[in-house]
């Protein structure tokens, strides 16, 4: 599908960016947050469905989930992801004993900090974590910097690719 700017869709760069990391890792659970109207959903599944990859998805916004779930059926890709409608940080602390391979942060720019708590809390071993509109969304992102700086165990890259990225490694 065309990526679109009304819809807040990753940069073009940043997305090949986010595929590649997929193919590299094949991750068998990938979490988002911040389905939109299912554009990364569906490049992330691309890639997913060429090894057997699965994709839950979170959003509030029940009219993005219809055309997510639309986009997705017309992609051929809606079997290989689970959208959750709901707030993103709910749904997050409500997982537990689920655990991913994979993240994708990309919805309410000042909750990433503790969108990331969480994720560091359901991560598998060697997982990745992406986040979008690090540069761009710099000023909303003191707490997931600061979250960052406190992690244990990590590698983080910060990429200037799109609006920014920043990718993380958990090596707990
Ligand atoms: C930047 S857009 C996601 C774009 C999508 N990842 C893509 O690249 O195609 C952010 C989305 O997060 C959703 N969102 C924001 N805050 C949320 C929250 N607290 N819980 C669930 N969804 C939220 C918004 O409704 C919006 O659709």
């Amino acid at each position: 599908m065309e990526r679109d700017d009304q819809f807040w869709n990753i940069d073009t760069a940043a997305g090949q960016l986010l595929q590649a990391l997929v193919f590299t890792h094949q991750p068998k659970n990938i979490l988002e947050v911040g389905t939109s109207n299912g554009y990364s959903a569906i490049l992330m599944a691309e890639i997913a469905s060429q090894y057997g990859g699965h994709i839950t998805t979170i959003e509030f916004h029940e009219k993005r989930i219809i055309l997510a779930k639309n986009n997705l059926q017309k992609a051929g890709l809606l079997n290989l992801v689970t959208i959750l409608q709901g707030d993103a940080l709910e749904i997050l602390h409500g997982f537990e004993k689920e655990r991913f391979d994979f993240f994708f942060i990309d919805a309410n720019k000042k909750q990433y900090g503790e969108y990331f708590k969480e994720c560091m809390r359901l991560a598998n071993h060697g997982a990745i974590i992406v986040a979008d509109n690090t540069i761009s969304h710099r000023h909303s992102l003191d707490s997931f910097f600061k979250e960052l700086e406190i992690a244990k165990d990590l590698d983080v890259l910060e990429s200037e690719i799109g609006t920014g990225l920043v990718i993380v490694k958990v090596k707990k």
